[in-house]
């Protein structure tokens, strides 16, 4: 691996192998999403626990400052809008020229597997890394469904996965599923885990995420069950003990409840 590839990678995956990505990239097609009107807001206690954000380059520079912050994976997939024809319809949105200009450490595209737009989305990401392999940038492939949530399964997230990683992904995104391991076992690239709606419990993400890097992924790139729980910080300080200090999902808990107390 080339020094530039290898020392972005270095940046975003700690010396333990793990990682912990805040993604706050929603509005790229949701709009002002609940708990990310504010990006700058939202995310400035959330930083210090933080390996990485995962962010468009218009939140980057409007609303991250440049000065103590944290490595960059930027969001270069996108022109759709949840009110369109079709999410799976994306282009490429940013160049390389331009997460280079904006100091990246990753670029991130989705693509959308089983959609009408399968084939362009696959396209886009094997030329995104093509460019990518010539600057030294990693490019992570976002296993997006859309609005099918039922697809989290482990045949289809295993699918995309792959697929991804064949066409060149250094890194996949993907969702949790029940049989995580046949997702991780058949994916020759490190996985980390996207966290999906928020769910009704604190525990429940716990469990997911302990789970998940049980079952071989690197850690998560992991949003809404952050930001918009009531207690944000407690809730990345939680999941960060699993991620680097190997808690349990219970031991995670008794950080949450005990910042909670303490707050
Ligand atoms: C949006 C994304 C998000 O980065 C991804 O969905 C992770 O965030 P969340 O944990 O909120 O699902 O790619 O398209």
């Amino acid at each position: 691996m080339d020094w530039g590839m290898e020392n972005r990678l270095a940046q975003l995956i700690g010396a333990d192998g793990r990682c912990l990505w805040l993604p706050v990239d929603h509005g790229y097609f949701q709009g002002p999403v609940t708990n990310l009107e504010n990006v700058g807001t939202t995310i400035d206690p959330l930083l210090p626990y933080a390996d990485a954000i995962f962010v468009t380059r218009g939140i980057l520079r409007t609303s991250v400052r440049p000065r103590n912050s944290k490595p960059i994976i930027l969001r270069v997939s996108g022109a759709t809008s949840v009110v369109g024809k079709d999410l799976a319809n994306e282009a490429i949105t940013t160049c390389m020229e331009e997460a280079v200009r904006l100091n990246a450490s990753a670029v991130g595209i989705s693509v959308f597997v089983g959609s009408d737009y399968e084939h362009d989305s696959l396209l886009n990401l094997a030329r995104l890394v093509d460019e990518g392999e010539r600057y030294g940038m990693p490019v992570m492939a976002v296993t997006a469904v859309g609005r099918e949530l039922k697809k989290r399964d482990a045949r289809y997230l295993a699918l995309a996965s792959r697929i991804s990683a064949e066409l060149g992904a250094r890194v996949v995104k993907t969702y949790y599923c029940d049989e995580f391991e046949k997702v991780t076992r058949g994916c020759p690239v490190p996985i980390v885990i996207a966290g999906g709606p928020k769910v009704a419990t604190e525990l429940e993400v716990l469990q997911f995420v302990h789970d998940g890097i049980r079952r071989g992924a690197i850690g998560v790139n992991l949003g809404r069950n952050i930001w918009q729980n009531k207690h944000p910080v407690p809730m990345i300080r939680a999941i960060r003990s699993i991620i680097h200090d190997a808690a349990s999902p219970e031991e995670a808990q008794a950080i949450y409840d005990s910042a909670i107390s303490g707050a």
